[in-house]
């Protein structure tokens, strides 16, 4: 059984391509900003009060992947779903990310 997600907007990062992209956001001081499409925006409400929010997302350049890789930092193989490599059945990402007023500080 599948089911269909519904993209609520985009991220927007200085980072264009995957190979240039930290490995995890904790690696980097870049600031971003999230795009809310407007059918959405009403569910911002309340938001700005915390210094911290979770972001999903799909990662748009993953294709295909493999149950046993080498992760990043490693040198042995590790089973996929142990690690946090952006190849996997559903290539979903998951950051943590301070926010300011001018958008959002990849933490
Ligand atoms: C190890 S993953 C961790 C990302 C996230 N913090 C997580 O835990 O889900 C980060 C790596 O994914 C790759 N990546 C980043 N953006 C991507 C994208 N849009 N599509 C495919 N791979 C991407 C880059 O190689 C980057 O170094």
């Amino acid at each position: 059984m599948g089911f269909n997600v519904r993209p609520i907007g985009i991220i927007h990062s200085p980072f264009i391509e995957k190979d240039l992209t930290p490995i995890q956001p904790t690696c980097s001081q870049a600031e971003g900003s999230v795009e809310i499409y407007p059918d959405y925006v009403a569910g911002l409400k309340d938001l700005d009060g915390f210094s911290h929010i979770i972001l999903l997302y799909l990662f748009h350049q993953s294709n295909g992947y493999a149950l046993r890789v080498k992760p990043f930092l490693d040198h042995q193989e590790r089973g996929l779903f142990a690690i946090r490599y952006p190849a996997r059945p559903n290539p979903i990402g998951l950051s943590i990310v301070s926010t300011s007023r001018k958008g959002l500080n990849m933490v």
